[in-house]
């Protein structure tokens, strides 16, 4: 393997394997629902990024700003040798935090890992090509189960931008805290992007454009099962629908049946009916108060050196340390 390579931790019969105990469990739920990952094939990945560039999806720009503004501090405060991200996607606000640390002549390494392998080797050839002193080593994997496998010369800073840990239920959310702090040493740094509790049209609307990207997004997920498990999901007969739960502070992605259905999932021995108006859950998005995210990281063993937010308040990104032997 060359320096400026991929390192892929599962094969394709992994991956199917896995979409089918998920599938399994997900779609014979009494409340159906699938988990988000499964959004990000190539398409998915040309379409999230679609989705970053809306008008109504604000959480990329404002995120983007505070990097741009903190990125030096970022640098100086942590004076990191190695940049983790997880679940990188295109790295594209990553260049900010790369710049920086590069300024700053401590990074020597750059290890974005992501599931969607098209999405990791655009992104990991335009980065080498941009940074050629850098050692850019992508990693494909899952950040709820390949975290141990990140290499780099310490001290280490992992970035999970975009929201992402909203896309975790509470519960998954805490653990994966706990994973990543598991895998860091004392004094490595978290910087974790979150997006905050606002009014409900401009929620709504983020994960709802006028222009259909989101919906078409959303549905991909019904075209990678068909794709992997030769299902015969009617794709453009389930309508998106974002709902902003204001008791949870989450947005719910939702694929609701336009009809009564029955879909046959060959490769997990699957049939599945729907009746008309009945839904799958696809994804969570929770949004956090001002701070929010820091009691959950103090819980996890992480102490909470920074917290920014954008000039509209629509957003957050804490730099955090990890605290505990
Ligand atoms: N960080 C980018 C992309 C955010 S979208 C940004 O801020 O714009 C979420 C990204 O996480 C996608 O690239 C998706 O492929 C990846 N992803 C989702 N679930 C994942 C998982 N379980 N393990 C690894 N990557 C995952
Ligand atoms: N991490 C992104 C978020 O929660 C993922 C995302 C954006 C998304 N738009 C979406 C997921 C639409 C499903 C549908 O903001």
């Amino acid at each position: 393997m060359t320096e400026n390579d991929l390192d892929v931790h599962r094969s394709t019969e992994d991956v199917t394997e896995a979409l089918r105990a998920d599938v399994k469990a997900g779609l014979t739920a009494t409340r159906k629902w699938l988990p988000p990952k499964w959004f990000y094939d190539a398409r998915g990945s040309e379409l999230f990024e679609a989705i970053t560039a809306l008008p109504e999806y604000y959480p990329t720009r404002a995120e983007r700003e505070i990097l741009n503004r903190e990125a030096g501090e970022i640098a100086r405060i942590t004076g990191a040798h190695t940049l983790v991200e997880l679940g990188s996607g295109s790295s594209e606000k990553t260049r900010l935090l790369l710049d920086a640390l590069t300024d700053h002549g401590t990074l020597g390494s750059f290890v974005p890992l992501d599931v969607s392998e098209s999405a990791l080797a655009d992104a990991t050839e335009s980065i080498a090509a941009a940074y050629p002193k850098l050692i850019v080593k992508g990693v494909v994997g899952d950040f709820t189960e390949h975290l141990d496998l990140l290499p780099g010369e310490q001290p280490r800073l992992v970035a999970f931008l975009g929201g992402t840990i909203g896309n975790f239920l509470p519960a998954e959310r805490a653990k994966f805290l706990s994973s990543v702090r598991d895998v860091l040493e004392p004094g490595e740094w978290l910087l974790i992007g979150t997006d905050l509790v606002k009014d409900r049209e401009t929620l709504e609307r983020a994960y709802h454009d006028a222009a259909g990207v989101t919906a078409d997004f959303n549905r991909n997920v019904l075209r990678v099962i068909n794709a992997r498990l030769g299902a015969d999901f009617a794709v453009d007969e389930f309508r998106h629908e974002s709902y902003w739960d204001a008791e949870s502070e989450w947005i719910e992605m939702r694929l609701r049946a336009t009809r009564d259905m029955r879909v046959r999932i060959p490769a997990a021995e699957l049939e599945v009916t729907f009746a008309e108006g009945e839904y799958i859950r696809t994804e969570i998005s929770a949004k956090f108060r001002s701070g929010g995210i820091g009691s959950e990281l103090a819980a996890a063993g992480f102490a909470t050196e920074r917290w920014w937010t954008d000039a509209e308040n629509r957003y957050g990104v804490t730099l955090a340390r990890s605290a505990r032997e």
